[in-house]
């Protein structure tokens, strides 16, 4: 059974928004499927922005983040979930990756001096990342070539190891049936089930 960390990073804690109940819904179907499941809501963290390379490679995670970097080591499956905002994750999400991906946890710089590469500390473990937006998906995907998830997927979540990272795009969300958001929910409830 797989070790899950949903991590819900709508900066909004009002619990209409729709990322809420796709969260809670892919952690629901998680547990059913009999997957160890930890969650981090960055809605409700404080923490301080990163603000310098010196802090980045030689400062520590913030307390506020160290639950949630620990459960970043300790997954084997991440699932992201986030409203587009200007064509791209959340600026809490950044700020969230720029804390916690940093060399000691996601990544190793090499000795100086050895000539060797930057190894990557979380290899062999996958992602989802599942995007929430008001244009169609299509229209993001194949006018935008989805250029803020890739960026994630490949900057971000390739860069320290994670792979495959998997995507689901949900587009028109603000004019969705209820119908629709039903059948949104209940696909994430599969995914978590399957935890894939
Ligand atoms: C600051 C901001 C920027 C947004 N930018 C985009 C955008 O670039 N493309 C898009 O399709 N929707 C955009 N939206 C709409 C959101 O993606 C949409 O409200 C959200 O996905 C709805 O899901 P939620 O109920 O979980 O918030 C933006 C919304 C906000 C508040």
């Amino acid at each position: 059974m797989g070790k899950i960390l949903v991590i819900n990073a709508h900066p909004d804690p009002d619990p209409a928004r729709l990322c809420h109940a796709l969260a809670d819904a892919y952690a629901a179907g998680a547990a059913e499927g009999g997957h160890e499941v930890r969650r981090v809501t960055l809605g409700a963290l404080d923490f301080p922005l990163l603000r310098s390379m010196g802090d980045f490679e030689r400062g520590t995670v913030p307390e506020a983040l160290r639950p949630a970097s620990d459960a970043v080591i300790w997954a084997d499956h991440i699932v992201f979930v986030f409203p587009l905002w200007l064509g791209t994750m959340p600026a809490l999400l950044k700020a969230f990756l720029e804390q916690v991906m940093r060399p000691g946890v996601a990544f190793a710089y090499p000795e100086k001096g050895t000539g060797g590469f930057t190894r990557t500390l979380l290899k062999g473990r996958s992602a989802r990342i599942v995007v929430t937006m008001g244009m169609p998906a299509f229209l993001y995907r194949y006018w935008y070539l989805g250029h803020g998830v890739a960026g994630v997927r490949r900057n971000i979540l390739n860069f320290v190891g994670i792979k495959p990272v998997r995507e689901t795009l949900l587009g028109m969300v603000t004019a969705a049936s209820a119908s629709k958001r039903a059948g949104w929910l209940e696909r994430m409830r599969a995914l978590g089930r399957a935890a894939g």
